[in-house]
């Protein structure tokens, strides 16, 4: 295997394995043997059409996972995601060089499919039968449709009505054993972890490093389609702080290849009510403390993040930027984007709506050069964007809403022009 698992507090290394902490309670990363590495390569594997190099995520499989039998990928494909322009959104942010990669145009609708079609081909490659996750939705929506595809069993941990109903519907649809949790997601994460211990099942959750080696492929991609050409600010929505992590382990294989020069900082934004990262960092302490999360961003209502450990390490080296948004200021951010035809979901928004208060702020300029990842899709979570747009999403003051209006039959035409006119 080329490939160890290295703990990252005291540097102890492990075979890679179901077991996800060192010894001495540190989280683990994967480290690959060093490799001199033609970019070429990943140039001409953007022409194959079939799986699995056409996989934004495979394209890269010598930085993410060189040692697994080709025949093992299970695959979607996943990433190939866009990058967007639009002049709305960045009148919005301040920053006209803004543009927005959009990880919603994955396979099941976000991002975390770039790390379970790695994950999950290593459950294979372990021979694993079960896997599990616990979830704020997302990541129990890919890995149900992947544990699918692998034949595996899928059992899903969620905290109890809390997630928006597009996730759930994934969940069940693909066949996964759905297990509600009463609590919040971090009540879930304990079960989860407990459960995969006690059963044997194989934890696909971003605790589990292969999870972030896919999630690296959002950074690779991104820079391939800059034509290896940093932007200042890579601006990213946290939660469980598993891209952050990733974002900034991707950067240092690029610099380490030579394949970029210049390293972005890294602006990680997390929900006013659910930012123990950012109560971390700002307090400059060395240790997280946990607390009740709330936001009208589901996907983000952790309070309890798993790998603030190797995010906080990525904020330093890259000279990041830790902020929090409000749910006001999350949505708004999100009727600009959805209204500029792009749209996302409201986690997403929330890097859109940190680039706007960075830039309000100083932290960013006017011209630098900006880009914020979009991690889900408009499609996942219709309560909060019907919600917000009506009237009647709890707590929030629409500044942007478009209301259905209803047609008034007996006078249709004058109705028409009236409604029309608005
Ligand atoms: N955006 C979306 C749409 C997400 O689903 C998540 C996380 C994040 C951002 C935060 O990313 O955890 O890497 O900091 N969702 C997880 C889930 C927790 O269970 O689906 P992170």
């Amino acid at each position: 295997m080329p490939s160890k698992f290295k703990c990252v507090r005291c540097g102890r290394e492990y075979e890679p394995g179901s077991v996800f902490r060192c010894e001495c309670g540190g989280l683990l990363e994967v480290v690959h043997e060093p490799i001199k590495w033609d970019r070429h390569i990943v140039d001409s594997r953007l022409c194959p059409m079939g799986a699995p190099y056409s996989s934004g995520v495979w394209r890269y499989k010598e930085l993410i996972h060189p040692g697994l039998p080709a025949e093992l990928i299970v695959t979607r494909p996943e990433g190939n995601t866009n990058v967007y322009h639009r002049s709305a959104v960045s009148e919005f942010v301040g920053v006209e060089r803004l543009t927005m990669k959009h990880e919603g145009e994955n396979p099941t609708g976000s991002f975390k499919d770039r790390g379970m079609t790695v994950a999950v081909s290593e459950a294979l490659r372990q021979g694993a039968k079960a896997v599990a996750c616990a979830s704020t939705g997302n990541t129990s929506a890919s890995m149900a449709a992947y544990a699918a595809q692998a034949d595996l069993k899928g059992i899903v941990f969620i905290p109890e009505g809390e997630i928006a109903y597009g996730k759930l519907s994934q969940a069940l649809a693909y066949g996964s054993k759905v297990i509600q949790v009463p609590g919040s997601f971090d009540d879930a994460m304990r079960v989860v972890q407990e459960a995969s211990k006690e059963l044997g099942l194989y934890l696909l959750n971003s605790i589990n490093p292969w999870r972030i080696e896919g999630q690296k492929t959002i950074i690779f991609e991104l820079l391939h389609q800059r034509g290896w050409e940093p932007p200042d600010w890579i601006i990213v929505p946290a939660g469980n702080l598993g891209n952050t992590s990733a974002f900034g382990k991707a950067l240092a294989d690029l610099v380490e290849l030579g394949w970029i020069q210049k390293v972005p900082r890294i602006a990680s934004i997390q929900a006013e009510g659910a930012a123990p990262f950012y109560k971390m960092w700002k307090g400059g302490g060395e240790v997280l403390e946990s607390l009740h999360p709330e936001t009208v961003a589901t996907a983000i209502k952790i309070g309890n993040p798993v790998s603030w450990e190797k995010a906080i390490r990525v904020i330093r080296e890259t000279e990041g930027v830790v902020e929090v948004v409000s749910d006001a200021e999350i949505m708004e951010a999100k009727a600009v984007v959805d209204g500029s035809g792009v749209g996302c979901e409201p986690a997403s928004a929330a890097s859109v709506a940190g680039a706007r208060k960075l830039v309000a702020a100083g932290v960013i300029k006017p011209d630098d050069d900006v880009v914020c990842v979009l991690t889900g899709n408009l499609l996942k979570d219709p309560d909060a964007t019907v919600g917000y747009h009506t009237g009647k999403l709890k707590g929030i003051q629409a500044r942007r809403p478009n209301a259905p209006t209803r047609l008034d039959t007996t006078s249709m035409s004058a109705s028409l022009r009236r409604l029309l006119r608005e």
